[in-house]
């Protein structure tokens, strides 16, 4: 089956077309025939998204993008040979959505293709879970560690397509924590590449503490996270404290560790409660090294093991949504394209 996957839930603009094979198994195997992604500049002076402004992108970029994938692919680019359009109904900013679904519709009319919805944090899910272009081998139950810009969140999964929600965060999502302290002390959105960058270095230099921050709800019995207070701790100190040479460094890689911290305890506690030795990472902030490194030493240490995308499919691309896609074309979860519509708060039990 040749799907082709559409993303637009925030501020990258992501297509890509897979040939797949086989049931959700050790039978599946798919290749990547084409991939484009077209990340937004503009929203680096604002230090964040602005959906009005990352919708108009959207829709100039979608056209080029299609063209690059397609062209990758060597298909043709009036009428290409697929089975299916997968495209991300939610969840994510509204607006951004719309041009994706929207473009989505014209493309099923046009082509005489069907439309397939796509949960964007299952994207995540399975473009974690592969290897190789195959899945990878595991036994659920597995959890899920879904960070993102938009999403803090632990899920226990009993099986594909089963998700229970453990916890998630109350306030930031510890991307956008990254993004909000990235802002704090000026650097460039998105603020999670910076931050590392930065907290790499204090670590090679073994530079001297600063400062402690808190680590939030770390302790607390349950598998809630909350990232805004870790922001405000920041702020204050760098609104009440000249900054010298090299602390930026120095608070990058407090920030960091405090995040790496509360995420890897959390995780911990629930592989051992529920018995998982599969953790599933996924979302723009699984491309963090030190987060991966971590993980991956401390679930050795506890005899599970990390499953995560290579860092440049961590963060939004159409390839998890065409993989996505594909598992819900085969058991023909198609949907008529006028029926499409987008949703923001969209939870993974509901596609
Ligand atoms: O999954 P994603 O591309 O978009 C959403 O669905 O939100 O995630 C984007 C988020 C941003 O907040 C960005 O700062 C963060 O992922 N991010 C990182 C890194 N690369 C991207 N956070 C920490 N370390 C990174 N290396
Ligand atoms: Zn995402």
């Amino acid at each position: 089956m040749k799907i082709l996957g559409i993303e637009t839930s925030a501020d990258d603009t992501g297509i890509a077309l897979i040939e797949a094979d086989g049931k959700f198994g050790s039978d599946f195997k798919f290749k990547i025939l084409g991939n484009a992604v077209s990340s937004q500049p503009v929203h680096a002076e604002y230090g964040g998204i602005y959906p009005n402004l990352a919708k108009r992108e959207h829709t100039k970029n979608l056209p080029e993008v299609l063209e690059t994938a397609l062209r990758e692919a060597g298909e043709s680019l009036e009428k290409p040979e697929l089975d299916a359009i997968a495209v991300t109904v939610g969840p994510g900013l509204e607006p951004c959505l719309w041009t994706g679904i929207t473009f989505a519709q014209e493309l099923s009319k046009k082509w005489n293709v069907p439309l397939v919805p796509v949960n964007h944090m299952e994207g995540h899910v399975l473009i974690s879970i592969m290897e190789k272009e195959k899945l990878a081998q595991f036994e659920f139950p597995a959890l899920a560690l879904l960070v993102s810009g938009g999403h803090t969140e632990l899920i226990l999964m009993k099986a594909f397509g089963q998700y229970e929600y453990l916890g998630r965060t109350r306030d930031d999502a510890a991307g956008e924590a990254f993004d909000k302290v990235a802002r704090t002390l000026s650097l460039p959105y998105p603020g999670g590449p910076e931050i590392s960058r930065l907290a790499a270095y204090a670590r090679s230099e073994k530079l001297p503490k600063l400062l402690t921050l808190p680590r939030p709800m770390m302790h607390e019995d349950n598998y809630e996270f909350s990232f805004a207070g870790l922001k405000t701790a920041v702020e204050r100190y760098v609104n009440a404290n000249e900054l010298q040479s090299l602390d930026r460094e120095k608070i990058a890689r407090e920030f960091e560790d405090a995040v790496t911290e509360v995420l890897l305890f959390k995780t911990l506690r629930a592989v051992e409660e529920y018995g998982a030795n599969t953790i599933v990472m996924g979302g723009g902030v699984s491309a963090n090294k030190h987060i991966r490194a971590e993980f991956t030493e401390k679930l050795e240490a506890q005899g599970a093991k990390l499953l995560v995308s290579p860092p440049e499919f961590s963060t939004d691309n159409g390839l998890m949504i065409a993989l996505a896609g594909y598992f819900h074309a085969l058991k023909k979860e198609f949907i008529e394209p006028n029926l499409l519509h987008a949703q923001g708060n969209l939870d993974l039990n509901q596609t």
